[in-house]
């Protein structure tokens, strides 16, 4: 451990801050790099008279941030670490990072099973890092939640965070297409969620280059219209819930509307566009039948 004057700390960071990038960026590699957690930098930042401890040097945690300028690299993959909701997981390349917006399916699925000592069957569809079946697995101790994904890499990546994140062992990780690898469960689940891919191919060529060189292509384009998977999950969903199950869909800003009317043409009910913080219609619900 190296200690650091505060005020020594406040100017290096300054400096760096005025190369470019995010105060949030920023943030998650003096956590994770440099061992300085987010209440001990607002501290500093209120008394600079203070010392700070780092694990790391300040040339090592400016080569790092020098790097993410240059090569726009996303600075979780540099750290191969991201924060979400209260959760601290490994990411690589192989997954997307988990966005903040998508914090909120979790916010839906505790409004609607408002028992945390409920014994759902849940599945997660394209479970990435496993956020959000970590997440519930943990919330509802007494349930049992299925993640899959197409990709074996971020299903290994998932189960870590899993293993890292909780002692308990009420998640697994099914490798396949979609609701494949779930033939054996048809008719059980109370709840499904996903979090799909749905950026249409032409919205995805102008995506910024942090996004388009190094997050997973797989975990982002949704065929031409990018409701593809979206209309393939909905359409095959009635086989896998329960009478009464929920599907709740995080899709594109603008699909709120279309993906609520595949709910309807396939047989939900109590269909609901929700909106993320900034207002946008987000995330679709349904419950079938
Ligand atoms: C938008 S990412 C969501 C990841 C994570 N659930 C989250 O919210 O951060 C979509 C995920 O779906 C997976 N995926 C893509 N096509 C798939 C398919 N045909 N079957 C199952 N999973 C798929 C990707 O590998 C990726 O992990």
């Amino acid at each position: 451990m190296l200690s650091i004057s505060g005020e020594e700390f406040l100017f290096w960071k300054n400096k760096q801050l005025s190369k470019g990038g995010d105060q949030q960026s920023f943030a998650v590699l003096l956590d994770c790099i440099g061992g300085i957690s987010v209440s001990d930098q607002n501290l500093i930042n209120i008394n600079p008279e203070g010392n700070l401890r780092l694990k790391k040097n300040l040339e090592f945690l400016e080569s790092i941030w020098g790097e993410h300028l240059l090569k726009s690299c996303p600075i979780q993959y540099l750290c191969g670490i991201t924060f979400w909701r209260d959760l601290k997981l490994k990411v690589t390349n192989k997954v997307l990072i988990p966005r903040p917006e998508t914090e909120l399916i979790v916010d839906i699925v505790f409004n609607i099973f408002r028992k945390k000592s409920e014994k759902l069957l849940f599945a997660e569809l394209g479970t990435g890092s496993g956020a959000i079946s970590i997440a519930l697995a943990m919330a509802y101790p007494f349930s049992d939640g299925i993640a899959t994904d197409i990709d074996q890499d971020a299903l290994e990546i998932a189960t870590k965070n899993y293993k890292n994140s909780s002692n308990q062992s009420n998640l697994k990780f099914y490798c396949g297409h979609w609701w494949t690898p779930l033939e054996s469960f048809k008719g059980k689940f109370d709840l499904a969620i996903s979090n799909p891919p749905y950026i249409p191919k032409s919205t995805y060529e102008n995506l910024p280059k942090e996004v388009k060189i190094f997050e997973p292509k797989i975990a982002l384009i949704g065929g031409e219209d990018g409701l593809k998977h979206i209309g393939e999950i909905i359409q095959k969903a009635p086989l896998y819930l329960k009478e009464k199950g929920w599907l709740i869909l995080e899709n594109h800003f603008d699909q709120g509307e279309k993906v609520k009317q595949l709910l309807i043409k396939n047989q939900f009910k109590s269909v609901e566009i929700i909106n993320d913080f900034s207002g946008v219609g987000r995330f679709t619900i349904g419950r079938y039948k």
